[in-house]
């Protein structure tokens, strides 16, 4: 290497380090270090992969939906989680991948999505849980990314918030209205927040001491608080949340801690968390299948727009007979 390319090479690295050291965003025309760009790549591609795949368990109650307005809203959320994955496949792009690319990686499970998409949606209770809860686990987790150290991932995050918070509460709403019906419909509530709690509490991902990743990535400015933390935050946020809709939270070990100023929780299940991680969660290989099937049939979609983009680009001058 000569002096010359030495020396920009400090100068690119220094200005890098600058930026994220005076919390200011680095920009995709930035130089950054490699290991920077693949982890957001990854992480970036994950949660757009989550936000579309995120689509099916609630999916599949849009034709079953009790009542117009519950279908409207339904429409409009399932509707909004297209949106959010389409934002942040663009920010991915924004680092020199492509959105074919990563896409072919899920099908190919080469990238994972978030662990939570692999329960099933066994009543229509679960669209009010997986609101209230699921929806309430990424805002946890997204808030802080507002603030990410790269630019367009911290925007796109922005406005994925905002409708994060109406898919929390339409989820809170849903289960209110439910809570005030018939016994029927409150056991149905419980049973659901039975199982969604645990597997709602591993989207955080493995515990600190196991997530080897997560210093850098927060040294980076990727990723604002631990693991650790931002559980701890969402099981803070919820127990007043289970008083107000009268469910009981399947813990016994759940309590107020005074010294810490804090509420105590049990160990979630890591082994099963690392199963669906691997790939044996109970709807794993049904929603990798749907995910192929859907980008096979949109194929001719895809050919189409490229064909009109081509002819935009290229346009033929009909030639005029006199
Ligand atoms: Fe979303
Ligand atoms: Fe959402």
């Amino acid at each position: 290497m000569t002096v010359q390319t030495e020396q920009t090479k400090q100068t690119e690295q220094q200005h890098f380090e600058r930026t994220i050291g005076h919390e200011q965003r680095i920009e995709p025309r930035d130089w950054m270090p490699d290991g920077y760009r693949r982890t957001l790549v990854r992480q970036i591609a994950q949660h757009a992969h989550s936000e579309i795949i995120g689509m099916q368990p609630e999916g599949t109650w849009l034709a079953s939906a009790p009542s117009l307005r519950r279908k409207a809203i339904l429409v409009a959320k399932v509707q909004d989680e297209a949106g959010h994955g389409i934002y942040l496949y663009s920010a991915a792009e924004t680092l020199g991948v492509d959105r074919q690319d990563l896409t072919e990686q899920l099908i190919d499970r080469r990238q994972k999505y978030s662990s939570i998409f692999n329960y099933p949606t066994l009543s229509y209770a679960d669209v009010g849980t997986i609101g209230w809860l699921v929806d309430g686990a990424a805002i946890c987790n997204q808030v802080p990314l507002c603030r990410s150290s790269y630019g367009p991932y911290a925007r796109a995050m922005i406005r994925v918030c905002k409708e994060e918070s109406f898919h929390q509460r339409q989820g809170f709403e849903l289960l209110m209205t439910m809570m005030t019906g018939t016994d029927e419909q409150r056991a149905m509530v419980q049973e659901s927040v039975d199982r969604w709690w645990w597997p709602s509490l591993m989207m955080f991902g493995p515990p600190d001491d196991a997530s080897p990743n997560s210093a850098q990535s927060m040294a980076w400015g990727i990723k604002r608080h631990s693991n650790d933390e931002l559980r701890q935050r969402f099981v803070d946020m919820s127990v007043p949340q289970a008083e107000v809709l009268g469910v009981t939270l399947p813990d016994p070990e759940l309590a107020w801690n005074e010294e810490r100023g804090h509420y105590d929780f049990g160990e979630p299940d890591w082994d099963e968390l690392s199963r669906v991680i691997r790939g044996e969660g109970a709807c794993n290989d049904e929603r990798v299948a749907r995910r192929t099937q859907a980008h096979e049939d949109g194929e001719w979609v895809r050919a189409a727009a490229a064909a009109y983009a081509q002819k935009q680009a290229h346009p033929v001058v009909e030639e005029r007979t006199a």
